[in-house]
């Protein structure tokens, strides 16, 4: 498990916020659910949003940061907030929205996860789930072969990133024997990202986590990331007016039992 960086996961704040409140604005709005979970709540932004959305729900934000829930824990939310791991995810009462963003892509055979998730919701309860597909865009392909080719190889052999988003039509036969209700989408959302090296900044906040945790100190962690930008620059460049265009594919699932 990835070590999370409130700080730094934070910095590109907005762009994250987006498609977190897109999904959002999708779950069904007859829903008035007594028990939300937010599944991999990071700071809690999300699952304190829903908590002031339904006053009269009893929610609950998971994650298995102890540092990202250090961060949720300072909001004054009416949420409780649980250090656990999803993939043993087993909630006494059965939720009537389960609420996840950018988190399932961290855990695997979706082909087990997904129909479990969505066998534990209550009659009527809501699957809502966004996740990044970009395991196979350049900046994460790029990583996995700077992992795989480097002077850090045998340090960085078997990490396990981000894992790929199965095909849309997939998750609609897992969970159509249990949902009467599903609605899939994706959206590529273009980033217009400034500075230096934004996009390694960004990659910082997640898809670097893993690889910079198993290298021993800074001066390797440093010599990964100077040779992650240069291999960035090339290919994600930074345009004439200044501007690195970044465009994020996103898969979102809303399905209802
Ligand atoms: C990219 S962050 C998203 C955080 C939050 N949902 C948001 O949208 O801001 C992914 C979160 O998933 C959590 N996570 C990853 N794998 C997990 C697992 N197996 N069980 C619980 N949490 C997990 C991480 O600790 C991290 O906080």
């Amino acid at each position: 498990m990835p070590s999370w960086d409130p700080d730094i996961y934070e910095r590109y704040k907005t762009y994250r916020d987006r498609p977190a409140l897109d999904l959002l604005l999708q779950i069904p709005s007859d829903l008035g659910p007594k028990q939300i979970w937010d599944l991999g709540c990071g700071t809690g932004e999300h699952a304190a949003l829903l908590a002031a959305r339904h006053p009269e729900a009893k929610a609950h934000g998971l994650d298995s940061s102890p540092d990202m829930l250090a961060a949720a824990r300072r909001r004054a939310a009416r949420v409780e907030w649980i250090q656990g791991d999803i993939s043993v995810f087993a909630p006494d009462i059965a939720p009537d929205l389960i609420y996840t963003n950018a988190a399932l892509q961290w855990l695997p055979d979706h082909q087990t996860l997904f129909p479990r998730l969505a066998a534990s919701l209550a009659q009527g309860g809501v699957l809502a789930c966004q996740m990044p597909q970009s395991f196979d865009q350049p900046w994460h392909r790029a990583l996995r072969d700077l992992a795989a080719e480097g002077p850090w190889r045998s340090r960085l052999e078997g990490i396990r990133g981000v894992r790929p988003v199965a095909d849309p039509s997939q998750y609609y036969d897992w969970l159509s024997g249990l949902c009467a209700e599903i609605d899939i989408w994706s959206t590529t959302y273009l980033h217009v990202l400034e500075g230096d090296d934004p996009v390694v900044d960004w990659m910082r906040g997640t898809g670097l986590r893993p690889y910079l945790d198993a290298l021993p100190d800074s001066v390797e962690r440093e010599a990964f990331l100077e040779a992650y930008r240069q291999t960035i620059a090339a290919a994600v460049p930074t345009r004439a007016d200044g501007v690195t265009l970044f465009p994020f594919p996103r898969l979102f699932i809303i399905a209802r039992r």
